[in-house]
C-alpha cells in the first residue's frame, strides 16, 4: 500500500498544509524544529491511532487553535482508502474510516500498516521490557484486528484482577474464577508472540547480517511464561499464577504474565538489552524493524509503508546506503536534515522542502 496524501490542520506548528507523497521513496528535507517529524508523526498517528512520541493527543493540536485535523488516503490493492481523526481539546478523539466514525479503535488497525522508526527506536534494544512488548503489540495489532481486541480483554481482566486484590474484598474461588479468564486470553496472546517472534528472528538475523556485513549475529527469544503448544502455554501460565498468588495479594497486583514478558535479545553470546554499544544496539533495532517490513512482504497483500525519522544521521555511510537500498519497493517516507553520498545511487526519490510549519 502506499500513502496518496496527508492533510492537516492545526497540527503541532502547521496551521495547513498538504503532502502529495510517491509510490518510492519521499525525504522530508528541513532544519531543525521546522515540522519533519511532525508529519510523520500524523501518519503514524493515522496509522495506529495514536502518537508514537505522546500519549496526550492534545498535544498534537496548534497551540493557538482548538482542534486538530489529519486525513490521510492511502491507496491498496483493493482500492483507496481514507482515514481521517479530529483531536479536539474540549471532547474525545474521533476517527473516521472511509468517511465513517469508527466506534471502536480495532477498526482502524491494518488500514494503514506503518513500520515506523524514530530516533528512541533504540530502546527496542536498550530501554525496559515495556519497550519490547509495546514493539510486539502494536506489530501484532496491525496484523490482526483479532489480537488487538484479545488485548483489550486481557488487559480488563486483568486490572479487574488487580483491583480486587488491592481491595482485599475477595475469595479464593474468586481469585480462581479471575485466573482462569486470565490465563484464557493470557496463553493466547504468549502464543501469539512467541510464533511473531519466532518468524521475525529470522528476517531479523538476515537484516542484521546484511547491516553489518556478516560480522555479529542476533538472537531473538520469547522471556518469560514457557510452553509452546497453547495448552502447554496455558498449564504454564496457570502454574505461575498459583505459585505466585501469595505475593500478588501481599502486593496486590499480578506479577507473571504477558505485561510481564520480555524479549531476549543476542549480539553473538552478548545480551544486547544491558550490554550492547549504542551503535550495536542501533543496528540491532533497525534489523528489527526492517524484519517487520519482511515479515509484512511474506505474509500480507500488501506491505506497510516506512516511515524512518532522523535515522541517517546515526549510521556511518555504508550503513546509510544499505538502508537506503533496503527501502527499494516500499513506500518510505524519511526526514533528514541534508542530502548527502549515500543518496548518489538513488533514482525517482521525491524531496519535500520543510521549513516553518511549511512544505514545498
Ligand atoms: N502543539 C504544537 N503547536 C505548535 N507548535 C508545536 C506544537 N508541538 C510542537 N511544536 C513545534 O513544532 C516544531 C517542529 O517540531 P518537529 O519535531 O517536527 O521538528 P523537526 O523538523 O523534526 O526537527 P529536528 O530536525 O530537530 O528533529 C518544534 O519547534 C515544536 O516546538
Ligand atoms: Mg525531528
Amino acid at each position: 500500500m502506499y500513502i496518496k496524501s496527508l492533510e492537516i490542520a492545526d497540527y503541532r506548528n502547521y496551521a495547513r498544509a498538504r503532502v502529495d507523497f510517491c509510490e518510492g521513496l519521499n525525504v522530508l528535507l528541513g532544519g531543525n524544529a521546522q515540522g519533519k517529524t511532525n508529519l510523520l508523526e500524523a501518519v503514524c498517528l493515522s496509522s495506529v491511532g495514536r502518537s508514537p512520541r505522546t500519549p496526550r493527543d492534545k498535544e498534537l493540536i496548534n497551540w493557538r487553535a482548538s482542534r486538530a485535523k489529519v486525513k490521510i488516503e492511502v491507496q491498496k490493492r483493493a482500492g483507496s482508502e481514507t482515514v481521517e481523526l479530529i483531536i479536539d481539546r474540549t471532547q474525545n478523539k474521533s476517527v473516521l474510516v472511509n468517511g465513517m466514525p469508527i466506534s471502536r479503535m480495532g477498526e482502524l488497525m491494518g488500514v494503514l500498516s506503518s513500520v515506523f522508526f524514530l530516533p528512541d527506536e533504540i530502546k527496542i534494544v536498550g530501554g525496559g521490557p515495556g519497550e519490547r512488548r509495546a514493539f510486539m503489540d502494536i506489530a501484532l495489532c496491525q496484523m490482526s484486528r483479532s489480537y488487538f481486541y484479545l488485548l483489550q480483554r486481557y488487559n480488563k481482566t486483568l486490572s479487574q484482577r488487580n483491583r480486587l486484590l488491592k481491595s482485599g474484598g475477595f475469595t479464593a474461588d474468586a481469585l480462581d474464577v479471575w485466573d482462569a479468564q486470565l490465563v484464557d486470553s493470557g496463553a493466547k496472546i504468549i502464543k501469539t508472540r512467541k510464533g511473531y517472534l519466532e518468524r521475525l528472528g529470522g528476517y531479523a538475523a538476515k537484516n542484521h547480517e546484511f547491516l553489518t556485513g556478516g560480522a555479529e549475529t542476533l538472537d531473538l527469544t520469547y522471556e518469560g511464561v514457557g510452553g509452546a503448544e497453547l495448552s502447554e502455554i496455558a498449564e504454564a501460565f496457570a502454574a505461575d499464577l498459583k505459585r505466585g498468588r501469595e505475593r500478588d495479594i501481599a502486593l496486590g497486583y499480578t506479577h507473571p504474565g504477558p505485561q510481564k514478558d520480555d524479549v531476549c535479545i543476542k549480539i553473538g553470546q552478548t545480551d544486547a538489552r544491558s550490554y550492547g554499544s549504542q551503535g550495536q544496539k542501533r543496528t540491532a533495532a533497525l534489523a528489527v524493524k526492517l524484519a517487520e517490513l519482511d515479515l509484512n512482504a511474506a505474509e500480507k497483500d500488501d506491505m506497510p509503508v516506512l516511515l524512518l525519522d532522523d535515522v541517517l544521521s546515526e549510521l556511518d555511510v555504508p550503513r546509510r546506503q544499505k538502508l537506503l537500498q533496503r527501502t527499494a519497493g516500499v513506500q518510505t517516507v524519511l526526514t533528514c536534515t541534508h542530502i548527502d553520498d549515500s543518496f548518489k545511487d538513488l533514482s525517482g526519490y521525491k524531496i519535500f522542502s520543510v521549513s516553518g510549519g511549511r512544505v514545498e
